[in-house]
């Protein structure tokens, strides 16, 4: 049957259509393509800076983009009007002088901000975020010649030293086994300024300490989460997982920069922070345990703000390792330091657990018994009713003892 001839015009129309709409398929595929090889080539490790590395470090394809967001005071007015309720499809990347940026720890930009930062609360090492104006908006790019991590658990022991591109830890703790650089590798001893010996050995003596069963630090599982301050490149932390324990490993950047970057490297959960003014972020009764060796932290300091913040994460009959000088030095300074540390901790209502071989085990007692048996005006005193000793984000430390709750 044939088609009437209105039919048959409206098919070559289809067909004309079709064709139109697949050319332009065609067009849109093949510029899409051509846009994905040439930023795939500019995105590729390695591969980035071979041809044209502008001197000023930064990514050549958002150069502009870079030139204006690093400016020292101005923004295109549509960068800072529209940061706000920008909504992004897509992030470039940051050129490379920003492969290391921290955006809440970026002390060059706290330093143009002029925040008045008491150096000595440690406040400069603290979280202090950009305004909308001052946010980047880009992905932040791996070392030039990133490669792929490698896995746990080899990584305890051995990362790829071009993807943390710092080596001066290396030869500044070489005598204490933190790290030593190895080829194209960076290989962990698993020793500390504190167990040049290695933290197996150091976790061993710990256990042994508290004669927990086969020398075990979980003690059949009671202990399972550790705090450890001060960390260092995070080797304590690492070897705990054999005893079956996960660890928090904290530390600043500071002169031993980099070293959470390591941490983080190898696989071990660990954060840049500091004990300053604000509470760490995790709930009351977070830890089992928390270790300090060598971590160079003045627990005596604005009445022992700094110990009672441990003591607030520590759960009941929570243990605090400490080895340090203070605990073992024989000098008139460290005697005195110990003096007034044991004096602060038995109003806290620890008690030693153990002290042998430099290191001293606190404990915090189980319940509020011993709390209420203080002369009155003992500081320091009872944490107000009102306080909610979960809240942990922003919440500024008080020099307090975290009681626990009436139901306890
Ligand atoms: C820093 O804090 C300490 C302790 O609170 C205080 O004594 C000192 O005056 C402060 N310094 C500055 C510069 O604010
Ligand atoms: C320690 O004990 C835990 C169980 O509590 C076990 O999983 C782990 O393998 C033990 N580790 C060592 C080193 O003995
Ligand atoms: C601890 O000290 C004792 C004697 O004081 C010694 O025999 C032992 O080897 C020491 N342990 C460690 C781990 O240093």
């Amino acid at each position: 049957m044939k088609p009437p001839q209105q039919q048959r015009g409206n098919v070559e129309g289809v067909l004309l259509s079709r064709k139109l709409f697949s050319s332009l398929l065609i067009a849109l595929i093949v510029s899409l393509g051509l846009v994905c090889l040439y930023y795939g080539t500019s995105f590729a490790p390695g591969l980035r800076h071979r041809d044209h590395h502008p001197a000023d470090g930064s990514d050549p394809v958002f150069r502009s983009f870079v030139a204006a967001a690093s400016d020292e005071d101005e923004y295109p007015s549509s960068l800072s009007r529209d940061a706000a309720d920008l909504v992004v499809k897509s992030f470039p990347v940051c050129g490379m002088r920003f492969s290391e940026l921290i955006p809440c720890l970026d002390r060059n930009l706290m330093n143009q901000l002029k925040l008045k930062l008491n150096l000595s609360l440690m406040e400069h090492y603290e979280r202090h975020c950009p305004p909308p104006s001052r946010r980047y908006n880009c992905l932040i790019p791996p070392p030039v010649g990133y490669k792929a991590v490698i896995r746990w658990p080899a990584s305890r022991d051995e990362v790829w030293k071009v993807n943390v591109p710092h080596t001066h830890l290396a030869g500044e703790k070489s005598d204490q086994r933190w790290m030593v650089v190895n080829g194209d590798k960076i290989n962990f001893p698993g020793g500390g300024t504190h167990f040049h010996f290695g933290a197996a050995r150091y976790i061993v003596h710990i256990a042994q300490m508290l004669k927990f069963p086969n020398d075990n630090l979980s003690n059949g599982g009671n202990i399972r989460t550790v705090l450890d301050v001060g960390c260092g490149v995070a080797s304590f932390g690492a070897y705990l997982l054999s005893h079956n324990i996960i660890a928090m490993s904290l530390a600043p950047n500071d002169v031993h920069e980099n070293q959470i970057q390591f941490a983080l490297e190898r696989g071990i959960p660990s954060m840049l922070g500091v004990l300053g003014t604000k509470r760490l972020p995790y709930p009351s009764r977070s830890f089992e345990l928390a270790h300090c060796s060598r971590c160079r932290i003045d627990w005596l300091q604005r009445d022992g703000i700094l110990l009672l913040e441990l003591d607030r994460v520590l759960r009941p009959g929570g243990y605090f390792v400490y080895s340090s000088p203070e605990a073992y030095a024989t000098d008139e300074k460290n005697r005195r330091i110990w003096r007034a540390m044991s004096d602060l901790v038995q109003r806290m209502c620890w008690r030693i657990a153990s002290k042998k071989n430099q290191t001293v085990i606190w404990v915090k007692p189980l319940s509020n018994g011993c709390y209420s048996r203080r002369d009155p005006g003992t500081t320091p005193p009872l944490c107000s009713s009102d306080d909610d000793p979960d809240a942990a984000w922003n919440v500024p430390m008080e020099a307090c003892i975290t009681p626990y709750s009436k139901s306890k």
